[in-house]
């Protein structure tokens, strides 16, 4: 039988000393137990001390970027067996009667499909007060298991019911729970939240380049090309939905980074290169980016003035590194390298030239004689030593989703996750 998985929440009462001591008692029976803390309840225990004691992460910020990019908020919410709120604070129970889901707690347990185990503690008069039996009413109405808190004194001095229950009786109450859970009631149509089928690229690195290169001629001019960046964007977008840790290196324009996304401009084609291998080992790297081939062989580092005379100042160009065939000879090459290839005529004979010569794994071809850089779909061609993979016009955002699932079925062959 595998372990019980608990989610335990922790609210900002004055007993949240205790879940540390139920924190322990569940480990000691060798639960799997994952703390989120609300913002109130890291002023009474520090998620320090949860994440040694429960040997794992312990997550308190909705919008903590990376959380979301190792373990979605809906997906936490789903993986446990049982999620406990220890100690529900009179205000985490009105939220939870309400359907109020404003932080990590509260959304994880408006979103979950598990049952919900709760224990009060407050104050004597808070517990009695007509809302707070509103609210457990209604909870318990809801299926939710509202433990019935201790009687005594209490820190403020008071006496009566409001007390935490022991750790020991919530453990109690938690296996009680878990005998009796029922099954979750399946939506249909869901995907699975398995997280091998919910986020495919879940424990992945990819890094991904975008948009043009600019070089310059002197402080006021460059060369650039008429890459919108839309697409390299959309699949950094898709890459981190399907769990990827992503690494966008993004050329100059004007798009929002994706939620989960880690941007780092660049301007150059130079610099796209040093922060693309600074940015390896990946497992794979997709390289979207419309680098100029060419920059200035001199910048003028004043503004290059009209003499009056009609002479035209000689522009002479260098060669740009080539970005693409270096990662393919590093020795850090990814063990899935994409290129991209924008051509305006014979798509997929230019796009096999490319394969050959820059030693990669696939080539996105993509033909951009009709619907110029910068639009909303994209008609492309997966080429690669096994063949060419022809997909229908679609939207960029789709060409990046199902650009994905290829990209995890190649990385279950080409490098499997270690599960042990
Ligand atoms: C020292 C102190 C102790 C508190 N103890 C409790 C408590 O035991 N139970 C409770 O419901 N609220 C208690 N509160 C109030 C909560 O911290 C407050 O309602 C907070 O908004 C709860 O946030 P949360 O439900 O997101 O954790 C206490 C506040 C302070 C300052």
């Amino acid at each position: 039988m595998t372990a019980p998985r608990i989610l335990l929440i922790i609210g900002g009462g004055i007993a949240a000393y205790k879940a540390i001591e139920l924190v322990r008692l569940l480990r000691k029976s060798g639960y799997v137990v994952r703390c989120v803390l609300t913002r109130a309840g890291e002023q009474f225990v520090t998620p320090l001390t949860l994440a040694a004691l429960s040997e794992n992460k312990v997550y308190t910020n909705l919008f903590d970027l990376k959380d979301e990019v190792e373990m979605g908020h809906i997906q936490l919410s789903r993986e446990a067996d049982l999620v406990v709120v220890a100690p529900a604070t009179a205000d985490l129970l009105a939220k939870m009667a309400a359907g109020i889901a404003d932080d990590m707690a509260t959304t994880l347990l408006l979103a979950t499909d598990k049952p919900v185990l709760a224990a009060p503690a407050m104050n004597v008069r808070m517990w009695l007060h007509p809302a707070t039996r509103r609210n457990v009413a209604t909870l318990r109405g809801d299926g939710v298991t509202v433990m019935e808190p201790d009687e005594g004194e209490m820190a403020c001095g008071e006496y009566g019911p409001g007390r935490l229950p022991e750790p020991a009786a919530i453990k109690g109450a938690i296996d009680k729970a878990l005998k009796e859970a029922p099954p979750p009631i399946p939506l249909t149509g869901q995907p699975d939240f398995a997280p091998a089928n919910h986020r495919p690229l879940f424990g992945r690195r990819i890094l991904i380049t975008a948009g043009p290169t600019h070089e310059p001629i002197d402080p006021v001019r460059y060369i650039a090309n008429r890459s919108s960046g839309k697409q390299g964007f959309a699949i950094a977008a898709a890459a981190a939905e399907a769990g990827a840790e992503v690494l966008l290196i993004a050329g100059p324009v004007e798009l929002p980074t994706p939620p989960g996304v880690i941007r780092i401009d660049v301007e150059t084609a130079r610099e796209m290169a040093a922060e693309v291998e600074a940015g390896l080992p990946v497992d794979a790297a997709i390289m979207v980016a419309a680098v100029a081939d060419w920059r200035a062989a001199d910048t003028a580092t004043q503004k290059i003035k009209k003499d009056g005379s009609g002479a035209v100042p000689p522009l002479a160009l260098a060669e740009n590194p080539d970005i693409l065939a270096s990662v393919a000879k590093s020795a850090q090459r990814p063990p899935l390298l994409i290129g991209f290839a924008a051509e305006t005529n014979d798509v997929i004979a230019h796009a096999e030239a490319k394969l050959a010569r820059k030693g990669c794994d696939w080539i996105v071809a993509n033909d951009v004689s009709a619907d110029p850089m910068g639009g909303e779909t994209n008609r492309v061609h997966i080429v690669s030593k096994g063949g060419v993979d022809s997909w229908d016009r679609l939207p960029k955002a789709a060409v990046a989703r199902k650009l994905m699932e290829k990209i995890a079925d190649e990385l279950e062959v080409r490098s499997p996750v270690q599960t042990d």
